[in-house]
Formats: C-alpha cells, sequence, structure tokens
C-alpha cells in the first residue's frame, strides 16, 4: 500500500501533522517528527509529551497522519487506525526501528503508536498542473528555504 515514493517521503521528511478525534467530536491535529516506517502498510511515532493525541487514541483509534515534502511540493495523507504499545512492552520489531532512527530520543519515549494503513494518498500541488516539474519547484523552493 505505501509505495517506495512515499516511504521516502516520510523517512526524508518524518513531521507528520497527526489528526485524532476528540471526545466532543472536533478534529486535533497534532505535530509528530518520530516517525518510521515499519512495513508496507504501517508506520508508527514515538509518544514524548502528546497526552491529547494518546487520551484520543484510547478511546478512538481512527487517525489521519499528513506528510509534507516543501521542497518538491508534494503531500502523503495517510489514513489507519492507532494502537499504543508502552515501550517496555513494546514488539521487538518496534523497538528495532525505534534504535535505528531516533536512538538519541528513546529514553524520552513512553510509548510507540503504530499506525495500521487503510489508504494512502500522494497528493501533489497545482504547481505541477501550472506546469512546473520537480526539478523547477527543487530550485525555487530550496532558494526560498535556504533564504529564511
Ligand atoms: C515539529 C514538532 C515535532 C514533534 N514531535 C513529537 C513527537 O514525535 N512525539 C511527541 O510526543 N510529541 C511531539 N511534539 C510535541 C507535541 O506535538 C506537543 O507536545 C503537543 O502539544 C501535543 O499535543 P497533543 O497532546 O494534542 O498531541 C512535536 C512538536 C513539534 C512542534
Amino acid at each position: 500500500m505505501l509505495s517506495d515514493e512515499m516511504k521516502k517521503l516520510i523517512r526524508d521528511h518524518s513531521a507528520g501533522m497527526v489528526a485524532s478525534i476528540n471526545d466532543d467530536g472536533t478534529p486535533s491535529v497534532s505535530p509528530k517528527a518520530t516517525f518510521v516506517v515499519l512495513d508496507n502498510a504501517s508506520i508508527a511515532f514515538g509518544n514524548i509529551r502528546s497526552p491529547g493525541t494518546i487520551a484520543n487514541i484510547w478511546k478512538r483509534p481512527a487517525v489521519e497522519v499528513c506528510f509534507i515534502n516543501v521542497v518538491l511540493r508534494k503531500a502523503l495523507r495517510l489514513t489507519g487506525s492507532a494502537e499504543i504499545q508502552m515501550k517496555a512492552e513494546a514488539d521487538a520489531r518496534l523497538l528495532a526501528a525505534f534504535e535505528a532512527t531516533w536512538s538519541p530520543y528513546l529514553k524520552c519515549i513512553s510509548a510507540f503508536v503504530q499506525i495500521d494503513v487503510s489508504n494512502a494518498e500522494l497528493i501533489l500541488s497545482p504547481a505541477y498542473d501550472f506546469g512546473f516539474s520537480e526539478e523547477d519547484l527543487r530550485r525555487i523552493n530550496l532558494e526560498k528555504l535556504n533564504a529564511l
């Protein structure tokens, strides 16, 4: 379900905006930058200080996550179901994935939130409709970012 391009986008731009559902039905969008790709249909982030998102997911596991490649102006929207695993009891696979990518942060992570993806959509900026190529957008946006 996650193509190679999608997995690369997550690895290169690991800050995903996680949408969960509050008790009153309103949406909550919260940034998480400790994402890892587990396989072709699951990803995970580490809980460092996300009490609201964690409380929502315990009760309602439905989430969406949006990642953005701000250079190439491409986004990835994932829909899925989240499951919380306390670090002390987590699967060896989850622990290994975080050790490989986020070892400096591991001591601050209390739990892993695994998201099993049911739908994945790559979204391109309208800039592509206007005729810009990837190379155009890379040049223009890196110039803008470097000027910050
Ligand atoms: C760029 C960025 C990345 C973040 N990454 C994480 C993360 O990976 N894990 C985490 O628990 N909190 C992370 N945070 C902090 C939470 O988003 C923040 O504590 C937030 O207020 C939690 O809100 P929530 O409880 O509604 O999720 C990050 C914040 C920012 C700005």
